[in-house]
């Protein structure tokens, strides 16, 4: 490690910090599984295995999204970073394993990385990885969710901020949501950066809900997964095998809908109380909306981002834009 070493925000947390994050992550899950429609945060899917499951997903035939978007950023890098300009720095949100972005260093020559994820433990592993194969580059790794607030730390460059949001990660919020999203990171950009963002377009029922369910089971492990978190993060006794992953996409809102349906009737208790679910019911973990180009387009210039330009694959499915700040 070198003068611009990793930054392990785990380690400047407090107890204190991390206790009443555990307590925000209770009271947020015990509030959802008592709607009457109950629904769990698909941010809860991301503990170890979860991230690792998810990594497996985009290896699966039918998740055409990760192989679309790679290819983009194949074709048109140079374009890419002729139209961000030199040495930005790159804020990586939701990085994962770090590699999306590793791949555009060569033509971004970042001035700073910045990767910034929920599941820390794992961001920690990958920014460590990373840093050694590019001595060179400054990083951080910071452990936030940037889908409420955003604060970075006073560590990250001011200037040429340059947001990373790939995967389609934008529509797992709702339209509202991903419209404060946007406009966060036009704040947060500054009057000289931008953003770099990946969105997922409308094709075809079949194509979008293979995606979602695909033959090896991995993304139904992936859902089914997010039950052994609850239980970790709340004590509670979900047993898994009583459910089963269903994936189909809603056209009228223009998403695919991610539900756990359960197969018998049950309680499921967690301290302090607990919930009775009917055979076939169902809890909603995740909507995955999918745009038009021209509705995407809108919903930057709505955020107050400038100029955008857009990238697609010949079959259209994905969509890469730059949106700069002015
Ligand atoms: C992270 N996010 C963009 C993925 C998506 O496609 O909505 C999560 C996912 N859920 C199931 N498969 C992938």
């Amino acid at each position: 490690m070198n003068s611009m070493s990793v930054h392990l925000s785990e380690n400047r947390r407090n107890r204190e910090a991390f206790g009443s994050e555990i307590a925000q992550a209770r009271h947020e899950l015990v509030a959802g599984l008592s709607q009457k429609s109950a629904r769990i945060a698909p941010k809860y899917f991301y503990d170890g295995l979860g991230s690792r499951l998810f990594e497996a997903i985009c290896l699966t035939d039918e998740y055409y999204v990760t192989r679309a978007e790679a290819g983009i950023f194949a074709a048109h890098a140079r374009d890419m970073a002729a139209a961000i300009g030199p040495k930005p720095t790159l804020i990586d949100l939701g990085a994962g394993n770090c590699a999306k972005a590793a791949g555009l260093f060569p033509a971004l020559r970042p001035a700073q990385y910045v990767a910034v994820d929920i599941s820390v433990a794992f961001l920690d592993e990958a920014v460590g990885k990373l840093q050694a194969g590019h001595p060179h580059i400054p990083m951080l790794a910071v452990g936030a969710d940037f889908s409420e607030h955003f604060a970075l730390p006073a560590e990250v460059e001011a200037s040429r901020r340059v947001f990373f949001y790939p995967g389609s990660s934008i529509g797992n919020f709702t339209p509202l949501e991903a419209a404060q999203c946007l406009r966060r990171f036009r704040a947060a950009c500054g009057d000289d950066g931008g953003l770099l963002i990946g969105v997922d377009l409308v094709k075809a029922r079949p194509v979008l809900e293979a995606a979602y369910d695909d033959a090896l089971g991995i993304t139904s492990a992936f859902n089914l997964n997010v039950l052994r978190h609850v239980n970790a993060l709340l004590d509670s006794d979900f047993d898994v095998s009583n459910w089963r992953h269903r994936a189909h996409f809603n056209e009228d809102q223009s998403r695919i809908e991610m539900h756990l349906e359960a197969t018998r009737a049950q309680f499921v208790a967690w301290p302090g109380g607990g919930r009775q679910f009917a055979a076939g019911e169902r809890i909603h973990t995740e909507n995955s909306y999918k745009f038009t180009p021209q509705g995407f387009t809108t919903m930057l210039a709505q955020a107050g981002f400038g100029v955008t330009h857009s990238w697609s694959d010949a079959a259209q499915q994905f969509l890469v834009c730059y949106a700069r700040a002015q």
